[in-house]
């Protein structure tokens, strides 16, 4: 359900452009944490990335910062977080969650720190693992299942087999291997799904705080208590996100909860958001109603899996003309053109029609 959600509320808000207003070709450029990103969009943490095309995570990574942009890596990348390239114009940051086992949550942190990462994203809304019901019927568990039928699939993806042939036998999730211990994913994605801990509270936030001496972010907020809180605590930005719908099922989207959250932050902090962003306009709405960034998780998956770097940066350079062309159309001429002025929402009649028609 939220998952759907999260395309389908970009939908309840329309725009109310301003031709007249002479915008020019727009500058998309933003700052975030003092570094200028040349669009309103990044790339947001995805495990597995290496799974889709041979070094996927440095592919992506590489392409991200090719377009001026920053790259996410997530805690449950195939690469290990050392392994990520940097450059003088890579802006790379590094997500992890609160374990179970605290002091590898400030490992993780510290090694990110020691690579020079730019930030650190620390997911709040994985606690415990969602039900993911997909995953399940197709044998991605834990332990991985490997029936038949998707055997027999697998072995239609010629293309896909012939690319992963060298790295398949070594996909794992790098960061929690231990030297000397076994590497199989089935051994670390048992690890991994011990490690999470219901308990998380504040007080872990306060510990990362500690450790963590660059820009701290906080994924996975929807109430605006919580941002509130996050602002108090010294938190340097938050990401509205349900996880793609991915964790709590029911959960409200992110651009429906965005207005409410950027309120109550009221500019202390960069609100970001991530969740069903598909196209240019969908940013300009973001924005518009209060975000400073975006993030886009499968969008830039989907371009990994066809072409690797070449597919991210056809994904990026797409969102980049949606949103210049989308901003010229409202007569915006830079980012901080994009105010609650240009956004109508019709929530309530939408919401009528659409459960009529359900
Ligand atoms: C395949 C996949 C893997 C993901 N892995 C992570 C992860 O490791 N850490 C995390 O914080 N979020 C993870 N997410 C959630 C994304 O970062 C993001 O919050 C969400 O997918 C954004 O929505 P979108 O896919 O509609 O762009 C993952 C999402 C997908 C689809």
């Amino acid at each position: 359900m939220t998952l759907r959600r999260n395309e389908r509320d970009f939908r309840r808000y329309s725009l109310l452009p301003r031709p007249l207003n002479g915008p020019g070709t727009p500058d998309l450029s933003v700052q975030l944490f003092g570094r200028r990103l040349s669009l309103p969009l990044m790339i947001g943490p995805t495990g597995l990335a290496g799974l889709m095309w041979p070094g996927g995570e440095a592919a992506a990574a590489r392409a991200a910062a090719a377009a001026g942009t920053a790259y996410c890596l997530s805690h449950g990348s195939v690469c290990r977080l050392e392994d990520l390239p940097a450059s003088a114009s890579s802006n790379r940051w590094m997500q992890v969650f609160v374990y179970r086992d605290r002091s590898f949550t400030a490992e993780l942190a510290t090694r990110a720190a020691a690579a020079g990462y730019d930030a650190l994203v620390l997911t709040t809304d994985n606690q415990v693992l969602g039900n993911r019901e997909r995953d399940i019927r197709n044998g991605f568990s834990i332990p991985p299942k490997f029936p038949l039928r998707d055997m027999l699939v697998m072995t239609t993806k010629i293309t896909w087999l012939m690319r992963m042939r060298s790295d398949l036998p070594r996909i794992t999730f790098g960061n929690y291997v231990r030297e000397g211990e076994p590497m199989d994913i089935g051994t670390m994605a048992k690890r991994m799904a011990d490690l999470l801990d219901p308990t998380m509270s504040w007080k872990d936030v306060d510990a990362l705080r500690k450790v963590w001496k660059g820009p701290l972010i906080l994924k996975g907020i929807l109430h605006p208590d919580e941002a509130r809180e996050a602002a108090k605590r010294g938190v340097d930005a938050i990401i509205v996100s349900n996880h793609g719908g991915r964790q709590l099922d029911g959960a409200a989207s992110g651009i429906a909860a965005l207005p409410a959250i950027a309120e109550a932050v009221a500019g202390r902090m960069p609100v970001l958001l991530d969740g069903g962003i598909r196209r240019g306009s969908d940013v300009v709405k973001a924005i518009a109603l209060g975000a400073a960034c975006c993030l886009i998780a499968r969008p830039q998956l989907w371009g990994l899996a066809i072409a690797g770097e070449q597919g991210v940066a056809h994904v990026l350079d797409i969102f980049a003309k949606e949103i210049a062309r989308s901003m010229t159309l409202i007569g915006a001429s830079r980012v901080s053109d994009l105010t609650r002025g240009v956004i109508s929402s019709n929530f309530g009649n939408q919401t009528r029609l659409e459960e009529t028609h359900a």
